[in-house]
């Protein structure tokens, strides 16, 4: 029985998205955490860690945030509306990048 094997040259080969060159067109989907600090939704060190670790696989798209407090979907998701949260959001961009 004969096996093919993928040809994964395209998979990692470089795209432009926009204005941007992605190294390959491995794209994370966002995925709720509900891992914020509490009271206030606000991103912390865990949620760091999290986008870190994965950040060499590809492109990172985020979890659902919420941007005021009547768009929140789920208990505990990071909001992006008040400077806590901006200033939390900070983290995550500078651990994966
Ligand atoms: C805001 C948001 C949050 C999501 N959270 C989760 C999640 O926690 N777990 C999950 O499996 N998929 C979640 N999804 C869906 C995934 O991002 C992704 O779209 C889906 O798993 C891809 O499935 P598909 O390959 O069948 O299209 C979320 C999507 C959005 C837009």
């Amino acid at each position: 029985m004969t096996q093919t094997i993928p040809d994964t040259k395209t998979l990692f080969s470089s795209v432009a998205l926009g204005p941007y060159t992605l190294n390959n067109r491995i794209v994370m989907p966002p995925l709720t955490r509900s891992r914020s600090t509490q009271p206030d939704n606000i991103p912390n060190d865990l949620m760091a860690s999290y986008y870190a670790q994965r950040a060499s696989a590809g492109f990172m798209v985020t979890e659902g945030t919420q941007i005021e407090p009547r768009g929140q979907g789920y208990a505990w998701t990071p909001g992006i509306h008040s400077s806590a949260q901006i200033e939390g959001w900070k983290k995550s961009h500078a651990s994966s990048t």
